[in-house]
């Protein structure tokens, strides 16, 4: 908007400006050569015809009868580079040189009144002075009746209407010899001149009858040199020019000073015509001639009256003139008033309209604002609503959880207890022993669960107390980190204790329980990230804080995976897990930077995703006066459970018995491998993997008959480990059943996606799993050739023919999947075989019949309908070719060795 104002100043200014700016088209330089009543009459005459046109500029300059003055005049007009030049040339010699330098300069010149010695002009405007000169001559032998004595008095000797006056007086005289012309004197055209010449004249002779001075100015010069003689009635006294005006040569005949005179025009009108004639292009007369008259007392009167009257016309015009003048100057400043109040006038609406705009859209915007604001504090309230109902929920959720937590430590209590005295018991057999510690360690397991949520609710409600003593945290480290040498061992993992100032003093109030649990947690976390021949560093020093205090300062490092920057900001929040393979209640770390924070510490992370993760743990380093005794302490869980978590139970390797079909278990959870194991171990070779890519490393080296796997596992998945196994050539035949947790439907049908053979939902009933392991493997075996295990037909030496005749088969059976009516005669006449034929063919190639290999091939699509979709039991019976339910029902449940409606049950 300032801009729009800026240059809308800026246009009223240029506008203003033109307005004021007189627009100059001609500028015409003006020389005269003399400062005397005629020339003051020419000029007056060429500046008024001047006013006539439009943008034409006129300068005057006067040489005073000089030569050199007027040669510097004329100079100065062609310095100025001129449109026009005027000159009326003082000596005709003497000027000519400069008048044509300003001609060949391209300058017009416009030659008036007196001429030059060349003809290097544009135009000539003047009388004729010889005629003039005749006409004087004519009039004196008129005057003097052919007999007398005639005194000429000339001007300026170097001046062309000099001569040619004088030529044409002479001319005319000569012819009557009564007439004698006495003398001829120069009078230099002054009246001055011409008064002295004339009384040195009378000196010698004072016989004159009549005086022709050459202009009216020396006629009464020589009229006054004889007044004062006492001889002025003796002769007569002729002048040229006939000026009007107050004692000029008209105003003289009537005083009766001079006898007679001759109009010699100034013709100013007439030379500014001629100019403008050239200037503006227009056809001219190169020789503008301008007349004479007589004047003597016969006319003079009228001349004068006639004289007066056209000054006093000239006057009026002069008066009308600078009225009109003075009017245009009016004009022009209303005009430009006018404009001015018009620009200000648009200036003022623009500005207005702006104004307005500018109202109307800070209107509408704070309509609008007012408007969203409206809607956010709506949303904002929705928002407070359902977080407060979110709490409300999370806080019934919790108190549920904390109660239910309460109802499972007694029984827990109650389970731990009699195990440890039945594994006292020297009567128990390997496997007894075997199985009772597992119990033992997963009752301690969910104890420590249970412990840890409860601890993180009284923390939260503010009632969780520490009870402090005074302790070594150096000696406390070492000690702890006693428990984790062997796993390390075990891990392969590079584990380190360093204490920076092994001097520093250590002693501390802290509550051991609490702390035990922070390191604890913290090492076997970076045990669990932490993959074969990585480090495990942990760092103890002291420092003292800006803010004051000292301060020991515990670093646990690990070379791990690290945490990616997404997970590491909510690494502390509770229930908070980076991903569902890193199984655990997510609560872990939250107690421990609880436990933390209830020392007056803090408790840090930083990771770099590949690298590792460093936690520092600063706790202040106060000392307490007496052990506060009188707090309780919960009932403790020795820390060690959560070291033996960590730690996969002794197995030895077992090399696959060529006599037993081979199982390779995959699962992180070394108990639920051993229980799996101690199922399947009197039947099959079990061999072992705790995750998805140790797995597949078993598998590619042992090829088992079959894979049992478990979805969430560290590393690599099962479900990603199950997309590899059935990508290799070693391994894709390999019968692959997921350990899948019941309520992740989600897990199943990327389950079969991956292209897993079959699944079993944790927790699993021992029977079912040998029963569905079986099928599988028998169903297998059976299939292997038929559904696309193209390395086993190639080792059976299945000819390249019949592995065609099979593709086609089941091609065939594919399309035609959901057509109840299909046959074995239809099958065989789209293969061109007979219905005995194929029977035969394909009973020896599969060892199924094909009836059976297409209910075979309708029973799993019917699964991964089932798994995938939201399908009924009866859509689905229809849909891969069943007529009945209930028969659809019996053969999956003896196919997959359960019912689908069971299945759709756990599905939920
Ligand atoms: C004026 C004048 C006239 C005369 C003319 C001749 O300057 O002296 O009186 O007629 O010049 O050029």
């Amino acid at each position: 908007m300032k801009n729009y104002l800026l240059l809308s100043i800026l246009c009223l200014a240029g506008i203003l400006m033109s307005c004021t700016q007189k627009h100059t088209r001609y500028r015409i330089g003006v020389s005269q050569c003399s400062d005397d009543e005629w020339r003051h009459k020419m000029n007056n005459e060429i500046v008024r015809e001047a006013l006539f046109y439009d943008g034409v500029e006129v300068e005057i300059r006067t040489a005073k009868d000089n030569n050199r003055n007027q040669i510097a005049d004329i100079k100065y007009f062609i310095d100025k580079k001129v449109d026009l030049l005027i000159v009326a040339p003082n000596e005709a010699a003497a000027i000519t040189p400069v008048v044509e330098k300003a001609y060949r300069q391209g300058i017009p010149v416009v030659v008036i009144d007196r001429k030059i010695l060349s003809d290097k002009y544009t135009a000539f405007v003047g009388a004729d002075n010889y005629e003039i000169g005749k006409d004087v001559g004519q009039y004196i032998l008129n005057r003097l009746h052919g007999k007398g004595k005639v005194l000429e008095i000339t001007g300026l000797e170097g001046s062309t209407p000099a001569m040619e006056r004088h030529k044409g007086l002479t001319d005319v005289l000569k012819e009557e010899p009564g007439i004698e012309i006495t003398a001829s004197v120069d009078g230099a055209w002054l009246q001055s001149v011409a008064g002295e010449k004339m009384d040195s004249v009378f000196q010698t002779n004072k016989n004159i009858d009549l005086v022709f001075a050459q202009n009216d100015r020396m006629a009464i010069g020589a009229y006054l040199s004889a007044r004062q003689q006492q001889l002025e009635k003796e002769m007569l006294f002729v002048g040229i020019d006939a000026l009007p005006g107050k004692e000029y040569g008209v105003e003289q005949i009537i005083n009766g000073v001079l006898d007679a005179t001759f109009i010699y025009p100034t013709g100013g009108d007439k030379v500014v015509q001629v100019a403008m004639d050239i200037l503006e292009k227009r056809p001219y007369e190169r020789d503008t001639k301008l007349s004479t008259a007589l004047v003597d007392k016969t006319n003079a009167r009228v001349m004068q009256l006639q004289t007066d009257h056209i000054t006093e016309q000239d006057g009026k015009i002069e008066r009308l003139n600078n009225q009109v003048n003075e009017y245009l100057s009016r004009y022009s400043a209303q005009t430009m008033f006018l404009y001015a109040c018009l620009i200000i006038l648009l200036l003022f609406a623009a500005l207005l309209a702006i104004i307005v705009r500018a109202y109307w859209t800070k209107n509408r915007m704070n309509m609008e604002l007012s408007r969203q604001k409206k809607k956010l504090e709506e949303q904002r309230d929705q928002l407070i609503n359902l977080s407060k109902q979110l709490e409300e929920a999370t806080h019934a959720k919790l108190v549920f959880f904390t109660n239910v937590s309460h109802d499972f430590r007694t029984p827990l209590t109650l389970v731990a207890d009699p195990v440890e005295q039945l594994l006292e018991d020297k009567a128990l057999t390997p496997r007894q022993q075997s199985l009772l510690k597992v119990v033992h360690k997963n009752v301690h397991i969910l104890l420590r669960l249970v412990n840890q949520i409860l601890d993180f609710r009284k923390y939260e409600n503010d009632k969780l107390e520490l009870v402090r003593a005074n302790m070594n945290l150096r000696v406390q480290l070492q000690e702890w980190s006693h428990s984790f040498q062997t796993l390390a061992l075990k891990k392969h993992i590079h584990f380190v204790l360093e204490v920076n100032d092994d001097r520093a003093d250590y002693l501390m109030a802290v509550d051991a329980e609490k702390m035990e649990r922070v390191y604890f947690n913290l090492l076997s976390n970076a045990f669990k990230f932490t993959p074969e021949n990585g480090t495990i560093t942990v760092t103890l020093s002291t420092l003292t804080k800006e803010e004051g205090g000292r301060y020991a300062r515990l670093v646990v490092a690990d070379t791990g995976s690290g945490i990616s920057v997404q997970h590491i900001r909510h690494i502390f929040d509770r229930f908070y897990q980076i991903d569902v393979n890193h199984a655990g209640s997510g609560i872990g770390l939250a107690l421990a930077k609880a436990f933390v924070e209830l020392h007056g510490g803090e408790i840090t992370v930083d990771s770099v995703e590949g690298k590792g993760t460093v936690f520092t743990v600063d706790i202040p380093m106060t000392v307490v006066e007496e052990p506060s005794a009188d707090l309780v302490q919960e009932p403790r869980i020795t820390q060690q459970t959560v070291v033996e978590e960590l730690e996969d139970m002794e197995t030895e390797e077992q090399i696959p018995d060529e006599n037993k079909e081979c199982i390779l278990i995959i699962d992180d959870n070394a108990d639920v491998r051993d229980y799996v194991k101690s199922l399947l171990k009197e039947e099959y070779t079990v061999i072992e993997a705790p995750d998805g890519r140790a797995g597949l490393k078993k598998a590619m080296k042992y090829v088992p008959d079959a894979i049992i796997c478990d979805v969430m596992m560290p590393v690599m998945d099962g479900l990603e480990c199950c997309r590899k196994l059935k990508t290799e050539l070693q391994t894709s035949h390999i019968p692959v059943m997921l350990l899948t947790a019941c309520s992740l439907d989600e897990q199943r049908i990327q389950g079969f996606e991956c292209g897993a053979d079959s699944y079993i939902s944790k927790p699993f009933n021992s029977k079912l799993l040998l029963v569905r392991l079986r099928n599988l493997m028998d169903n297998h075996k059976r299939l292997k050739q038929f559904f696309g295990d193209k390395t086993s037909l190639s080792k059976e030496s299945v000819s390249d023919v019949d592995k065609g005749f099979v593709d086609r088969f089941r091609e065939l059976i594919e399309e035609n999947l959901a057509d109840s009516e299909l046959s074995v005669e239809d099958l065989g006449g789209k293969m061109g075989l007979s219905r005995v034929q194929l029977y035969r063919k394909i009973k020896a190639l599969t060892n199924y019949s094909p009836n059976e290999l297409v209910r075979i091939a309708r029973l799993k699509k019917a699964a991964s309908l089932l798994a995938s979709s939201e399908k009924t039991i009866s859509e689905i019976t229809y849909e891969v070719g069943f007529t009945s339910p209930s028969y659809f029902t019996k053969c999956y449940k003896d196919y997959f060795g359960e019912s689908p409606t069971d299945f759709l049950k756990r599905r939920g």
